[in-house]
């Protein structure tokens, strides 16, 4: 029998549908402080419409900050089986213009803008019965959904979830994940401080994670589907030691994309590695919901002309990395150079990341 919890079809309510390139209206229905420095924000969709979407997903917010529209993606950090509210945990960073803003103007009733749910680290990336889930600060936040998720199914998963934070003060959720543990024999909760801090007594684990404490909290991570995310180095750390140790690396999967470096959607997208300029040739691009069209050759991406033509067109890493730009080519070719932010049984239904794909012929979008 299938496992439900690592199938993309659980998730898929048809009732509910919302797709990563339709913005709509949140609403904020409550605000919750998880630590000194970072706060939950609940949100509901107008009408009381059900939310659908894959645990470890995020969403791109956009916001009006000084006249200039700001966007950034954060992971939903509740389950997709509570469907009726949506949350995003953020940590307020100095000079964060969205962190900040959130932090000072979000309370019930202000509404936000918010294209859909997309991105690819989820369970059905890496289906397994038993799991490894590695955080750093405010990357606790995909993986608190799949646990969430996990425990709600009461499917008493074997996940073992290793968090590393800065003192215990930090810790994101922390008594929500004591009180998961208590519920699940097979949920394990470890947290790594890099310093004892403030709190008196403090009597887990300090320093950084390493070898030794990877061996002694799960001496089996050679058997587990890893999943992780925090910041790069972090990542990069922590991937480089379990190669060291033996692990497949293809049972590994990281949040591909770094939220402290998501661009904001008014920055010109990044060049692509390895993309050659394609023809000079003109195309045209229809697009069959609004109606418009813009001119362009194939040496740019859809994204850059469409950026260019004053049509708005929604984007996130401008990186192939996080699916943002997610859109179903109706008509027409192009030659795409993703970074894994697409599945291949996206690909097959037509589905293209305008970021990333220059045209090889005129085209129709579906947007
Ligand atoms: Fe992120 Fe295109 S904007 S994949």
């Amino acid at each position: 029998m299938p496992d439900p919890f690592c199938s993309a079809s659980t998730w898929e309510r048809m009732d509910a549908q919302w797709p990563s390139h339709e913005q709509r209206t949140l609403t904020c229905t409550c605000v919750r402080a998880e630590t000194h420095d970072v706060r939950t924000f609940v949100f509901s969709i107008r009408d009381g419409q059900l939310l659908s979407f894959e645990p470890g997903q995020f969403i791109t917010v956009s916001v009006e900050i000084d006249g200039k529209e700001v966007s950034r993606c954060y992971t939903i950090s509740s389950p997709p089986t509570r469907p009726y509210t949506l949350s995003i945990t953020v940590k307020r960073t100095p000079g964060g213009v969205m962190s900040n803003w959130l932090h000072e103007n979000m309370r019930a009733g202000v509404e936000l803008k918010a294209f859909g749910p997309s991105g690819v680290f989820t369970p059905s990336s890496g289906p397994a019965a038993k799991s490894l889930y590695l955080s750093a600060g405010s990357g606790v936040t995909p993986l608190m959904s799949m646990t969430r998720a996990a425990l709600d199914l009461g499917l008493n998963r074997d996940i073992v979830f290793i968090h590393s934070a800065r003192t215990p003060v930090d810790i994101i959720f922390r008594n929500e994940l004591a009180s998961m543990c208590a519920l699940s024999d097979k949920l394990r909760v470890v947290y790594v401080c890099e310093a004892p801090g403030s709190e008196p007594g403090w009597s887990g684990p300090v320093g950084r994670l390493g070898m030794d404490l990877l061996m002694e909290h799960v001496p089996d991570y050679r058997d587990r589907e890893v999943f992780i995310c925090g910041p790069g180095g972090y990542m990069d750390a922590s991937r480089k030691m379990l190669v060291e140790g033996g692990h497949d690396p293809a049972r590994y999967h990281q949040e591909s994309f770094n939220f402290a470096q998501t661009v904001e959607c008014t920055e010109e997208p990044v060049a692509y590695p390895g993309a050659e300029p394609a023809g000079q040739a003109g195309y045209t691009v229809q697009l069959a919901r609004s109606g418009r069209s813009f001119s362009m050759d194939g040496s740019q991406t859809v994204l850059v002309a469409a950026r260019k033509a004053g049509v708005p067109m929604p984007s996130s890493c401008s990186q192939g990395m996080c699916g943002t730009c997610k859109t179903k080519v109706l008509e027409g070719t192009v030659d795409m150079k993703h970074n894994g932010g697409i599945r291949p049984r996206e690909i097959d239904k037509g589905m293209r990341l305008m970021c990333c794909s220059r045209p090889t012929s005129n085209l129709v979008l579906d947007l």
